[in-house]
């Protein structure tokens, strides 16, 4: 389902230029949970934005639900591929009442019955329609990231690519968001990519994992793996050693 084939990401150009994303190949299957991990800077976010189409100089390849990034159908490829991001306040907009905020993708995209389909996406987060007319400051945090969450949903994408989806919340309703991404994930058969500085998380929602050190993938494991603690890669060893 995301196929990303030697991506290297770079911002900038001569002595300023930034090689943020060097040599990454990931494949993720349909249905499967992949988590990035790895510290500050060492190109989580970029990948996740590459594979969005969003990164502005890059090479190599990546196709998401076998659309081509470069020459595949982009109007089709937008509806396949939907981010999260990490502050739910940032990427909602002010003055936009929350059914506006799902219901925007689908105006744009010309879907019709956009307020049922609004009201059925409400629903599906554990909202309510009485809560399309409130704005984001009116809600709580958790809340905020279920609308964001139901707005990526709302062009019905087949995967989701989250970056520190939980990290702003309190730890008491990250679970909940957690579990509602479990969800809704089996419910309409998504893939995931997770970007999380948080390994139990990460273990939690992943079946495999890379983790990253400087743009670069120093190991892809499975969960069990993680678990164990048992590693193959010193760096690795240590970032689990860090995170109990
Ligand atoms: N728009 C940009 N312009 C210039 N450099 C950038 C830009 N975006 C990211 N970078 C650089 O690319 C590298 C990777 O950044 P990225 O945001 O992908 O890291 P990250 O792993 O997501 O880090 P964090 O855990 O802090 O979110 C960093 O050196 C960063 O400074
Ligand atoms: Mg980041």
């Amino acid at each position: 389902m995301i196929e990303i084939e030697n991506l290297n990401v770079w911002f900038g150009e001569g002595p300023d230029r930034v090689d943020a994303v060097k040599n990454v190949s990931i494949s993720v299957g349909e249905g499967e949970s992949f988590g990035l991990v790895g510290e500050s800077g060492s190109g989580k976010s970029t990948i996740l934005r590459a594979a969005m189409g969003l990164a502005p100089t890059w090479s190599g390849r990546i196709s998401i639900g076998g659309i081509d990034a470069r020459s595949g159908d982009r109007r089709q490829f937008l509806k396949t591929v939907q981010m999260v991001f990490q502050d739910p306040y940032a990427s909602l907009h002010p003055r936009y009442v929350i059914g506006e905020a799902i219901a925007e993708p689908m105006r744009i995209n010309k879907i019709p019955d956009s307020e049922a389909r609004t009201d059925r996406l409400l629903e599906a987060i554990g909202l309510t329609p009485a809560h399309r007319f409130r704005y984001p400051h009116e809600l709580s945090g958790g809340q905020r990231q279920r609308v964001a969450v139901a707005r990526a949903l709302s062009l019905d994408p087949k995967v989701l690519l989250l970056d520190e989806p939980t990290s702003a919340l309190d730890v008491s309703i990250q679970a909940e968001i957690l579990n509602l991404l479990n969800r809704l994930k089996k419910e309409l058969g998504l893939t995931f990519m997770i970007v999380s500085h948080d390994l139990a998380v990460v273990s939690y929602m992943c079946e495999r994992l890379a983790v990253m050190a400087h743009g670069e993938i120093v190991e892809v494991m499975d969960r069990e793996t993680l678990r164990s603690g048992e590693a193959k890669e010193q760096y690795t060893r240590d970032l689990i050693a860090a995170s109990v």
